[in-house]
């Protein structure tokens, strides 16, 4: 009997590995006469979850040795006024990259936002021209949760050449650069793509064929076994917070992939926590030093 081992996408692992390379090329940088690394964090309002992501992005800063800035406003602050201080980010040579950390509160447009970040600071990778060179297959800062899904695919040597990848959501964030990614000619990439979205019909049918899933559809357990082809490859972007009574807090994180039922059939899977999360937070740091040695390129 074919018995098939099932091996988790460690989150841990992985980017532990890939921060012991950053702190390394820090150290070089600075060796060299490069400066730290500066990061700048806007969080707009007090939304637990953003408060945790950017909380944990400012204490990797502080573990690879670089520096970062903390800017928090109000959630009534005026859309001028947020992008007046991302302007004066932009004018600060001290900066190298800005982060804003989404969503922002329903007055205040994203888009204008975001566009208002200088390209060559852009280290979330959001801004228009970051997307289109992205598109073009140019150098430039990927988005940090796609760029850390490659980074994990490519430390596990997963070949996805002619793979069929079925992605479930379609954010600017994650969705769609996604496709982009997985599709261009690189490996891991070279994949036949699949978007699907709230309007596909037939979603199983789709993810039935398979070879890998992405699931970034901020659902709960969405994707469940019977969606999964035996064999597959998961890989979970989803972070939700459900209720559980038998935790002290009260409730626990899960994915948008029900994790026990889908395990044991596929052939890797990321966890929740401790995958997607993790890589997230590299892609991040990895486009925030490169963004500081374009910016000695540029300043001299
Ligand atoms: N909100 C959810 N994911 C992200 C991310 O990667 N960057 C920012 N800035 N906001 C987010």
């Amino acid at each position: 009997m074919y018995l098939r081992v099932m091996q988790i996408l460690d989150g841990v692992l992985v980017s532990a590995h890939i921060k012991e390379q950053i702190k390394h090329e820090v150290n070089e940088w600075q060796t060299n006469g490069g400066k730290k690394p500066h990061l700048a964090a806007i969080l707009v309002g007090n939304n637990p979850a953003s408060e945790a992501y950017v909380g944990s992005k400012v204490k990797h800063c502080e573990e690879l040795g670089f520096d970062s800035t903390l800017l928090r406003f109000e959630k009534d602050i005026t859309e001028s006024f947020l992008i007046s201080e991302v302007e004066r980010l932009n004018n600060d040579d001290t900066i190298d990259g800005i982060l804003v950390q989404l969503p922002l509160p329903g007055h205040i447009s994203g888009d204008s936002v975001i566009n208002a970040i200088s390209p060559g600071k852009d280290v979330d990778g959001f801004h228009p021209i970051s997307l289109g060179k992205m598109l073009l297959g140019q150098p430039t800062f990927l988005p940090a949760t796609p760029y850390g899904i490659m980074l994990m695919l490519e430390y596990y040597k997963i070949d996805t050449a002619g793979m069929h990848c079925v992605i479930i959501g379609r954010s600017n964030i994650v969705g769609t650069p996604m496709t982009i990614l997985m599709s261009r000619a690189s490996n891991p990439g070279n994949a036949t793509v699949t978007m699907c979205h709230s309007k596909t019909k037939n979603l199983k049918e789709i993810t039935l064929t398979a070879d890998i899933i992405i699931a970034a559809i901020g659902r709960p357990k969405y994707v469940t076994a019977d969606m999964v082809k035996p064999g597959a490859i998961i890989i979970d972007v989803g972070i939700n917070r459900i209720d559980d009574p038998t935790k002290k807090s009260g409730s626990r994180l899960v994915g948008d992939v029900d994790f026990d039922n889908v395990a044991p059939l596929c052939s890797y899977i990321t966890p929740v926590p401790k995958g997607v999360g993790l890589m997230t937070i590299c892609g991040l740091m990895k486009n925030t030093l490169l963004a500081a040695k374009q910016a000695k390129e540029l300043i001299g």
